[in-house]
């Protein structure tokens, strides 16, 4: 009996460990990982567009551009110019050797930093101790030269090192051909959040030239659903995933424009999904899976199941013929709507209340941030359909709140 549930440590390890690797939702980890770069950027054709243009004299041999691209956190900023980088390398690969070094001033936050990982990525065993800026920096001159290469060097999160080490380093990178008789040695890239933009100051801005401030804006639910899609596609085995359930995460993201944000969602819902998984269970995401992660999260308003405990009984018999669809389904129409608030008037032995009563509480609805709505074309016909969904709360959770309250109300 004092065996009973023991086994062998091996058969304890392989058991729990059976889950790595089996992967009945995911198929491509890497792709959640914080440094993937996806072959295509989703959206953004526009902004591409404007950098593109900023480096219009890229091919010719004196050409070089230089840009400060900001925006709000997760706006595409860095793989922005991760994919610049990479594509334009490609792109002009038969009329100019173009290198690239992406410094993230965070880690490398002195000028004195940056300057010796610029060196390194250029000339691996190049030696910087005991070296002095000025030396670091004739070196590099020297070695671009040698190489007739070209080198675009994004300075990411640049605002670290110019509240450590100020401007300067800036102007030096600007004016490396200023000893020989060549140009276009080098382009310069700076990234920085929008709100920090006073560190970057004016100053810089206008050395760059102000015409070269490329802003980027936060993302919209529709741009978020494109790149969950993305990620769904390029990482999820298919038919695990469907649209409507990408468009319930975007919405739920939608509050922050973060494009990692939607990403961290995905890749939350999937492990969810991995973890539930047995020999039984539904191997595709739910609407459950993509609640339950990361409730603790400030941007999740999921936690708070009182926020509903004041509205009037009627208002609550028409939200809980919301959450009853929507526990089963990530979206439904207004029509649903009216059906199924009829079913429960009917449950409750209440009165319907007017179709434009209705309406005024699903405009409260989505005011407190309970609900979301979304306006679509019907495909193919005339009409527009308006789609409602719930992506800060977990519908279940709501409608047995809600149970337990109206049983109070009408007891
Ligand atoms: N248009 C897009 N298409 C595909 N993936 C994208 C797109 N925009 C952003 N991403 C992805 O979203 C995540 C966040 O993007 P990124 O790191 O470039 O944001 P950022 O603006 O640099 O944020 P931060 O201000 O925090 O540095 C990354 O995983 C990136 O690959
Ligand atoms: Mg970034």
């Amino acid at each position: 009996m004092f065996n009973n549930g023991w086994r062998k440590p091996s058969d304890v390890m392989s058991n729990y460990l059976d889950r790595i690797g089996a992967g009945w939702v995911l198929a491509n980890p890497e792709v959640f990982n914080f440094d993937y770069i996806p072959a295509e950027l989703v959206g953004r054709s526009d902004v591409q567009n404007e950098l593109a243009a900023k480096f219009a004299t890229l091919h010719s041999a004196e050409g070089s551009g230089r840009v400060v691209i900001t925006g709000p956190v997760g706006c595409g900023k860095t793989v922005l110019a991760r994919t610049f980088c990479r594509d334009i390398q490609r792109h002009l690969a038969n009329k100019r050797n173009i290198r690239s070094v992406h410094v993230n001033c965070r880690n490398a936050s002195t000028s004195m930093r940056v300057v010796q990982r610029i060196l390194h990525e250029l000339a691996p065993g190049h030696p910087d101790r005991g070296l002095s800026m000025g030396e670091l920096l004739m070196s590099l001159r020297r070695i671009l030269r040698k190489e007739t290469s070209h080198m675009i060097v994004v300075l990411d999160e640049v605002d670290h090192m110019l509240r450590r080490s100020g401007d300067d380093l800036l102007y030096q990178l600007l004016r490396i051909d200023e000893d020989q008789s060549g140009k276009g040695t080098l382009s310069l890239i700076l990234i920085s959040q929008e709100q920090v933009l006073d560190v970057l100051e004016t100053a810089v801005i206008s050395r760059m030239g102000s015409t070269n401030h490329l802003r980027i804006q936060p993302y919209s639910s529709d741009g978020l659903e494109a790149i969950a899609t993305q990620r769904a596609i390029d990482g999820l085995v298919p038919g695990t995933w469907s649209p409507e359930i990408i468009r319930l995460l975007a919405e739920k993201a939608a509050p922050t424009g973060d494009a990692r944000r939607v990403i961290e969602l995905l890749n939350a819902a999937v492990e969810r999904c991995e973890f539930r998984q047995d020999d039984h269970s539904e191997r595709r995401l739910t609407v459950e899976d993509i609640h339950l992660p990361l409730e603790n999260s400030p941007t999740t308003l999921g936690s708070n199941l009182e926020h509903i405990d004041d509205l009037n009984s009627n208002a609550m018999l028409v939200l809980l013929s919301l959450c009853r669809r929507l526990t089963k389904q990530e979206s439904m129409t207004t029509g649903d709507v009216e059906q199924l608030y009829a079913v429960v008037c009917e449950e409750y032995e209440q009165k319907m209340k007017s179709h434009t009563t209705v309406w005024k509480y699903l405009k409260e609805f989505e005011e407190r941030q309970i609900i979301t709505s979304r306006v679509a074309t019907i495909t193919g016909g005339r009409g527009r359909t308006t789609h409602l969904s719930m992506p800060h709360y977990l519908p279940k959770d709501l409608s047995s709140r809600l149970e337990m309250l109206l049983k109070k109300k009408f007891r």
